[in-house]
């Protein structure tokens, strides 16, 4: 039956992503699975929170989605529409992604001023006249209107975020992806910049994908919460449910790595404190990527991949261990 419910603002189907690698040195050629088989979704005016270590295909993910990037398979739907349609709606749906990335000073032209870099994707759509939303973005995201006439060099480098965050809401994108947006800045400038995108977000209505390995920022500002690990979802859920129990092993053990020195919760991160580094996405370990750092992994977790199951409302996990309907049954811990 034919449903009326409005499509999401973003629907990412089933997206893969791989590179093929040339031989090197002593390194031999493969097929890199940056990102390997990802869905979700995300509704106007909220925000997705995406996190996992460095390598897990995050900024891979975030260029897919903004369309910097071509999938190997798999779709990306704006508004119900594919991103990459040929012609005039493919671009539209283009120009409504927009992406503020870690280095703000790589996202402006360094030669040209800053009123020049935060009036393009205006000019992209061809208003001539730009001056006046530049000087109003500007003063909106907290920054003088003079600025405009300024390099990007003089601009401190909170102050070149702030700039970046203009550029990526000038022309009224319905979505923002935020890469690492906040990592280079110091710890009391980052909260200013999350509560900057919130009030933003409230006056604008502009869903953000915000993408970072900081489990805690991504809880500050997210409405839902997904992880990430080796190119595959492991988790996703709102982020209250996720900040009260996440689920997963590896969920677990990135808030471990998070909490601050407490005798008892010192126990917990003792029992799953994040080992190792992230397996190689050129050889990613068979059945469930993660059992090669997971306290609890079992024969199973080797053999066969687990998926993602429903294990209460809109809460997804992937372990063998975990979830209401799981033949496996408790964790073992
Ligand atoms: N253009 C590329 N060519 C080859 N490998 C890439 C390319 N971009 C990313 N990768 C690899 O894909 C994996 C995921 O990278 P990335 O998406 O940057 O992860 P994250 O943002 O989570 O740190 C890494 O192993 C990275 O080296
Ligand atoms: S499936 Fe096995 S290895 Fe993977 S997270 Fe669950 S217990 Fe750990
Ligand atoms: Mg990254």
């Amino acid at each position: 039956m034919a449903s009326d419910a409005k499509p999401s603002l973003l629907a990412v189907e089933q997206a893969v992503r791989h590179f093929h690698i040339r031989a090197s040195g002593s390194a031999g050629a493969g097929l890199l699975r940056a990102v390997d088989g990802v869905s979700l979704s995300l509704n106007r005016g909220q925000t997705l929170g995406i996190v996992g270590e460095s390598g897990c295909g995050k900024s891979t993910l975030a260029r897919l989605v903004v369309g910097l990037l071509p999938l190997t398979t798999g779709r990306i739907l704006v508004n119900g529409g594919d991103l990459w349609e040929a012609g005039a709606a493919g671009q539209e749906r283009r120009r409504q992604c927009q992406m503020v990335f870690q280095n703000p000073a790589g996202s402006m032209n360094p030669r040209r001023t800053v009123g020049a870099s935060v009036a393009e994707p205006l000019q992209a759509r061809g208003v001539r006249n730009t001056d006046d939303a530049v000087a109003q973005m500007l003063e909106r995201v907290g920054l003088p209107a003079q600025f405009a006439s300024r390099m990007p060099h003089q601009l401190s480098g909170g102050q070149q975020q702030r700039a970046s965050i203009a550029r990526s809401l000038i022309a009224q994108p319905a979505l923002v992806v935020h890469d690492e947006a906040i990592a280079s800045l110091d710890i009391s400038l980052q909260a200013q910049i999350l509560n900057l995108l919130v009030e933003l977000q409230e006056d604008m209505g502009t869903a953000y994908l915000f993408i970072s390995h900081d489990l805690a920022a991504v809880q500050a500002i997210s409405h839902r919460v997904i992880v990430m690990y080796l190119g595959e979802i492991v988790e996703s859920a709102n982020t209250r449910d996720f900040a009260e129990r996440p689920q997963h092993p590896y969920s677990i053990a990135l808030r471990a790595a998070t909490l601050t020195p407490d005798p008892v919760l010192e126990r917990q991160r003792g029992e799953i404190a994040l080992r190792g580094d992230v397996p190689s996405p050129m050889n990613p370990p068979s059945g469930c990527r993660f059992r090669t750092r997971c306290p609890m992994a079992q024969p199973i977790c080797a053999e066969h991949k687990p998926l993602l199951r429903e294990v209460g409302p809109e809460h997804h996990v992937a372990c063998h261990f975990v979830g209401p309907t799981s033949t496996q049954g408790a964790l073992p811990c």
